[in-house]
């Protein structure tokens, strides 16, 4: 636990609200949640709009261009209410935080602080002398040199929460921006992730998602690997559920998809397996480190020992020099590999990277075009995909109720949602489903007793 710095031991009557934005990817949902919680122990309250709130973080993704636009109309939005509220402090977190530094600051000087990625646990102090002293202040340097513990801090943790288990990334494709926004990759000691579990799992914990950009080269101190993490997590703590996301295809092997058939009782038979693209020239270009071929051996050893498993995987579209026919192999990819979701986007240059120097740019109308028939063809198949599910009875964790419907939803081990109607209070069991309706995303169905 963190010491409540000086400037906060004063005036506990009084709180002051918080509202933090957030974008991106999980890291950064758990970052935000880690954000709160430190907030609060200094007295703050998290509050439901911006307007109600002395403080307001935008806890920023630069994954690609739109999010980074939305940072800076988000910030314009605040113009007016600053103005109103002199006590009003405004903070930039996060990956576009990391990436502009105090650049952020001389561009928006609305904005009071800008905290790094690296830098989050120095927050209740940065707040303090922001308001306090009305001091301007940017912190964004990466901590390379310590060793990499974070207990999870999270609120009100619910049924399924965010574990992270690695930080950054080295693997620096050509179009990323992540290694530059989070820093080298660290990983969590096994140690301290047992422990974590542990204490999550007596708070009613029932399923955790461990996060890392390439959870496969997790590698402890004590020389655990990935699967040994998961293999450990799986026989030695209470936990009921255990997901992760994201696996990187060059890493990713037979010995894991064994321990997770070995563990399938705890570990969800769901992989998300970026491609990226599906032609090899294109792969190399990214720095991927896998053919087209080896991506599909891969993914067809998962289905062969995990049978029933479910794959995912996110697409670039319009990447530097893509041609027309190198795009159709990425097209007949989704012809061979069945995935049930495709997250895809198209390439959007980024600051550091190589492939933004690249003369061999796609104009925005290829790149939508494309991205179009991708979505086009996978809608196709998504349909015929989720049929396959009408008459199967599945296990779900319950996560909830649907305040308008009242049904009641949760996840199959294979990641669908799934509602259902049900009486008495079912939140955090794991029930029978009879799935009756199937859609791509969701699924319907009935409760068996
Ligand atoms: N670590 C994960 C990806 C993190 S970024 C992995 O290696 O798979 C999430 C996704 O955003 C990526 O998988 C990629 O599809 C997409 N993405 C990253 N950089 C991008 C860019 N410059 N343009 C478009 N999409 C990008
Ligand atoms: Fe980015 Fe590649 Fe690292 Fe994923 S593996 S975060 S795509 S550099
Ligand atoms: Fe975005 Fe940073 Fe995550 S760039 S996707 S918030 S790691």
């Amino acid at each position: 636990m963190l010491d409540k710095p000086e400037s906060f031991q004063t005036d506990m009557s009084h709180r002051d609200g918080v509202f933090i934005s957030t974008y991106g990817c999980q890291m950064n949902v758990n970052d935000t949640e880690r954000m709160y919680s430190l907030l609060e122990m200094v007295n703050y309250e998290p509050v439901n709009t911006p307007d109600q709130a002395n403080l307001i973080i935008i806890n920023s993704c630069s994954v690609r261009e739109k999010p980074v636009h939305k940072v800076h109309s988000e910030v314009g939005r605040y113009r007016k209410m600053k103005e109103a509220n002199p006590k009003l402090r405004i903070g930039v977190a996060g990956c576009v935080a990391q990436q502009e530094k105090k650049r952020l600051m001389e561009d928006m000087p609305i904005i009071d602080f800008v905290i790094g990625t690296d830098a989050i646990d120095q927050l209740p102090d940065v707040v303090g002398r922001v308001r306090d002293q009305g001091e301007k202040l940017v912190s964004a340097k990466f901590e390379h040199g310590k060793p990499y513990q974070i207990e999870t801090l999270n609120r009100n943790p619910g049924v399924s929460t965010f574990v992270n288990i690695t930080k950054g990334c080295d693997n620096f494709c050509t179009f990323c921006v992540v290694p530059f926004t989070r820093g080298r990759e660290r990983s969590r000691s096994y140690a301290e992730l047992v422990a974590d579990v542990n204490t999550l799992t007596q708070r009613g914990v029932k399923e955790v998602t461990l996060l890392g950009q390439n959870v496969n080269s997790y590698k402890s101190v004590e020389g655990y690997d990935f699967g040994a993490l998961l293999k450990g997590l799986a026989t030695e703590t209470d936990i009921q559920r255990i997901r992760y996301t994201t696996s990187h295809p060059k890493d990713f092997n037979r010995e894991l998809v064994q321990i997770m058939q070995d563990h399938r009782e705890k570990i969800c038979e769901y992989v998300h397996l970026p491609v990226q693209a599906g032609n090899s020239e294109v792969l190399e270009r990214m720095n991927r480190g896998y053919t087209r071929e080896e991506y599909i051996e891969k993914a067809q050893m998962i289905l062969d020992t995990m049978p029933g498993a479910t794959l995912s995987t996110d697409i670039i579209v319009g990447f530097p020099g893509e041609t027309e026919q190198q795009f159709e192999d990425t097209l007949s990819l989704l012809d061979i590999v069945p995935y049930e979701s495709i997250y895809a986007f198209k390439y959007s240059p980024r600051p550091f990277t190589k492939a933004a120097r690249w003369e061999d740019q796609l104009t925005e109308q290829e790149k939508s075009d494309r991205l179009q028939r991708l979505f086009d063809k996978h809608n196709e198949i998504a349909f015929g995909m989720a049929k396959k599910y009408e008459g199967q009875s599945l296990k779900v964790l319950v996560e909830g109720q649907d305040p308008e419907t009242e049904k009641y939803y949760g996840r199959s081990t294979q990641n669908k949602t799934v509602y259902f109607e049900g009486t008495g209070d079912l939140t955090g069991q794991t029930v029978d489903v009879l799935i009756r309706e199937a859609f791509p995303q969701t699924l319907r169905g009935r409760l068996l007793l």
